[in-house]
């Protein structure tokens, strides 16, 4: 037994998920969903997978359980709604949705029909994330008094060519989109460590002068000129975040998290981790302790080294990483994004059995992107502090969730 899951969108980023789908041992059945019939035919070959659909209206009237979403990054919210409407689970790949309208019915949409949403929100799984809840729940920090997130990341480094297959022929339509739109990675890292949410926000972007000219008004479809925008965010708990969505930047990239308590810190540079408190001789180096580069089975003890044979090795997870927790099947599978695929893949589907929200269900997703659609409206407007609307936790955990 297990679910029937169907995979909408077998582009680029599907292909680290439909081996993990495949060999999930709650996973009962595999389709293989695009508009693109040549793709669809090469990715159903490539897998090893017999069962297609032309499109998600087509995958909705099949007997899957659940949807995975992985088409373009500004189709996900109506598509989650679509599915779950047709009385299918969902998981979707960032951003949950681009608009308020969006992301209202999405929650709403979850609410009613009490199916399992979950958002791919890979920083959730990141070695930093993971290392920094285990010591904010242990109260290592103290209360939080500031975090900054960011998310780095120059055209120059790939995004032209992601823009272009994505977009297809009129991709200056969707290239230039404010980067507050895509703030899901650097926010939730702070959210899913502390479980405070953004209230209040204030937004200063950068007026782009790259002589490639997507960030200009009449270029891409929000009139977007800002390539880059810092927000400034009063937080639930009384603390202060800083995010920054940088598109234009002479960096090699990264997702950052820092995090200040009034006892411990964690801070982040690039490529350097590092633990501190008000001793000074506390330093604790953590870069090697938080790569992500894969462990031995044996290495996470004789219990673990049992299950799944002494040298197995989960590719591409850090030594905090909780791998006693997936399936043995993963052993050797693709796992990107610092070791976080293999355990969103495992929690959906575990989520879909037990009829559970996941940790990244709908409410969170819209603390993750919400702060970031209320920012970019806040730097439009040269900085205007604005209000942040919450959408509650999980129906059932602490009440209704809060009217947008
Ligand atoms: N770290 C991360 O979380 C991360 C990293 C990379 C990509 N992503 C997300 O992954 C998503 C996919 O990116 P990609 O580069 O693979 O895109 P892609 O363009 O390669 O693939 C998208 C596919 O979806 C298909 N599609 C669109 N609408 C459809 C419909 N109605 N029915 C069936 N198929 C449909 C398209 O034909 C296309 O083949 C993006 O939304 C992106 O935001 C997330």
């Amino acid at each position: 037994m297990g679910i029937k899951v169907g995979i909408c969108g077998v582009g680029a980023f599907a292909n680290n998920f439909i081996p993990l789908f495949k060999a999930h041992p709650g996973v009962a059945s595999v389709t293989l969903c695009d508009l693109d019939a040549a793709k669809l035919k090469e990715k159903a070959q490539l897998f090893g997978i017999a069962r297609t659909c032309p499109s998600l209206d087509d995958l909705c009237q099949t007997d899957v359980d659940a949807i995975a979403i992985f088409t373009q990054n500004w189709m996900h919210g109506p598509q989650a709604v679509q599915a779950l409407k047709a009385g299918k689970h969902v998981y979707s790949a960032v951003p949950s949705a681009i608009t308020m309208e969006e992301i209202t019915r999405l929650v709403r949409t979850v609410e009613q029909t009490r199916k399992i949403y979950m958002i791919g929100e890979t920083s959730y799984y990141y070695p930093c994330a993971l290392y920094c809840r285990e010591r904010f729940q242990k109260g290592d920090f103290g209360s939080v008094v500031y975090a900054e997130g960011e998310y780095m990341h120059d055209f120059d480094h790939g995004l032209y060519d992601v823009c272009k297959w994505r977009g297809g022929e009129r991709w200056k339509e969707t290239a230039g989109s404010p980067p507050m739109h895509y703030p899901t990675h650097s926010v939730s890292m702070i959210v899913s460590v502390t479980g405070a949410y953004a209230t209040h926000v204030s937004c200063l972007g950068v007026v782009d002068r790259h002589e490639d000219g997507l960030f200009r008004k009449g270029v891409n479809r929000w009139d977007n000129e800002f390539s880059n925008e810092t927000a400034l965010m009063r937080m639930s708990d009384g603390s202060v975040t800083r995010i920054n969505e940088f598109r234009r930047i002479g960096h090699p990239g990264e997702v950052r998290l820092s995090l200040y308590g009034t006892q411990g810190s964690y801070e982040e540079q690039y490529g350097n981790n590092i633990w501190v408190t008000k001793d000074r001789a506390s330093r604790q180096d953590l870069t090697s302790l938080l790569e992500s580069k894969g462990v031995l089975a044996r290495d996470k003890g004789d219990a673990m080294a049992e299950k799944v044979g002494g040298d197995a090795v989960f590719s591409g997870v850090s030594t905090v990483h909780p791998v006693e927790r997936l399936p043995k099947e993963f052993i050797g599978l693709s796992n990107g994004h610092r070791g976080s695929h293999q355990f969103l893949i495992h929690d959906f589907v575990t989520a879909c059995a037990a009829n559970v929200p996941p940790p990244t269900n709908v409410w969170q997703a819209a603390r993750y992107l919400v702060p970031g659609l209320i920012a970019h409206e806040s730097a439009k407007r040269d900085g205007e502090l604005m209000a942040i609307p919450d959408f509650g936790d999980p129906l059932g955990t602490r009440g209704s969730p809060k009217s947008s």
